[in-house]
């Protein structure tokens, strides 16, 4: 494993956390760095549109930390002025890479013509990238897609071109067409061929779950760094795992009930400062499932986590939870 070079910052690790709409704000992204293991960190992704007419909820997801660095900021956006608006503004904001999104297909952003869709049109792509390019002068610009639009028609090996013609530092290949949303398997020698054709850094994303996988994906694809995402869901741990194993041939022992546990905690509370209690106790909630999947009496705590509805309530079953573990009488 090799530190990973975009344009001219050196990520140390080359493990990368995807951007995560609806996950990948600072509470998750503080998780995952204080576990270890994670090279860069992605936010969720910005709308250069709501940046452009100043939207304060914009505003409010400009938090990252020193901490967190270095880190990635997303934007969307379907003209070449708008995106290089939202572009300028987030490497402005201190953002020490600036990435744009062609990948996601999701009707919010497919209706702004942006994303995914763009796939449809890779001159457009190219002048996108060249508008961001010509603004985002202070720090590495990069591009994040798919293999293509529809199906069978990799449109990627012509776009990854495109985007180091036009300046892109970086590109970040999720193995799966925009057709597929999440079906079927990421194809990692089709992320190979993209490999071939280019030679600015690549990074690989689609399927990992385990050091094993990261592993699979750097041998198959040949790219310089691995992106995890869903794979990070309930289980931040998993960067450290995989740099374990990847740099040292390490095995970690796995993270015991214990230990998921009082992540979840950790979580909790750090959703806590950031969004307030209700807020905070709606999106832990969802994370809850995923941190004690496959724990003992997860079905039951699952129903017991359902009815709460802030996050001292949260705690409070999480703590009850550490005590039968063990074997404590609870309080
Ligand atoms: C809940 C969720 C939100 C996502 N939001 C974004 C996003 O904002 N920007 C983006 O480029 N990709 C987004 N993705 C796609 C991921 O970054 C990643 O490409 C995809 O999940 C495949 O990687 P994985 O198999 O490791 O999860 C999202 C995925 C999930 C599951």
């Amino acid at each position: 494993m090799k530190p990973l070079k975009i344009g001219g910052l050196t990520v140390e690790t080359p493990l990368v956390l995807a951007p995560m709409a609806g996950v990948t704000n600072r509470a998750f992204r503080l998780m995952v760095k204080r576990s270890g293991g994670c090279g860069l960190v992605n936010t969720e992704m910005f709308s250069s549109y709501a940046i452009k007419f100043k939207d304060p909820k914009t505003g409010y997801m400009v938090d990252w930390t020193e901490e967190e660095r270095p880190i990635a900021a997303q934007v969307f956006g379907g003209d070449p002025e708008t995106v290089a608006i939202g572009a300028e503004a987030l490497q402005n904001a201190g953002a020490d890479i600036v990435d744009i999104n062609f990948g996601c297909p999701v009707p919010k952003v497919a209706k702004s013509n942006s994303g995914a869709v763009l796939l449809k049109d890779l001159k457009l792509c190219g002048e996108i990238i060249a508008a961001a390019r010509k603004v985002v002068t202070k720090c590495p610009l990069t591009v994040k897609t798919r293999l293509g639009w529809r199906e069978g028609e990799p449109t990627v090996l012509e776009f990854a071109k495109i985007a180091r013609d036009n300046g892109a530092d970086a590109v970040t290949v999720h193995g799966r067409y925009a057709s597929q949303g999440y079906s079927g398997t990421a194809d990692r020698d089709m992320i190979a061929r993209v490999r071939e054709v280019i030679s600015v850094p690549l990074i690989a994303n689609g399927d990992v779950t385990s050091p094993e996988s990261a592993e699979d994906m750097f041998r198959r694809t040949g790219c310089d760094g691995v992106m995890i995402g869903r794979g990070a869901l309930g289980n931040p741990w998993i960067f450290k795992e995989t740099e374990a194993y990847l740099a040292r041939g390490e095995r970690l022992d796995p993270i015991t009930p214990m230990e998921r546990l009082e992540g979840a905690k950790e979580h909790a509370r750090l959703l806590r400062e950031r969004m307030g209690e209700s807020r905070a106790a709606k999106e832990m909630r969802g994370h809850l499932i995923w941190y004690i999947k496959g724990m003992p009496g997860a079905p039951k705590l699952r129903n017991m986590i359902m009815t709460t509805g802030s996050v001292d309530e949260i705690l409070e079953v999480l703590d009850g939870a550490v005590s039968r573990l063990k074997g404590e009488p609870e309080s």
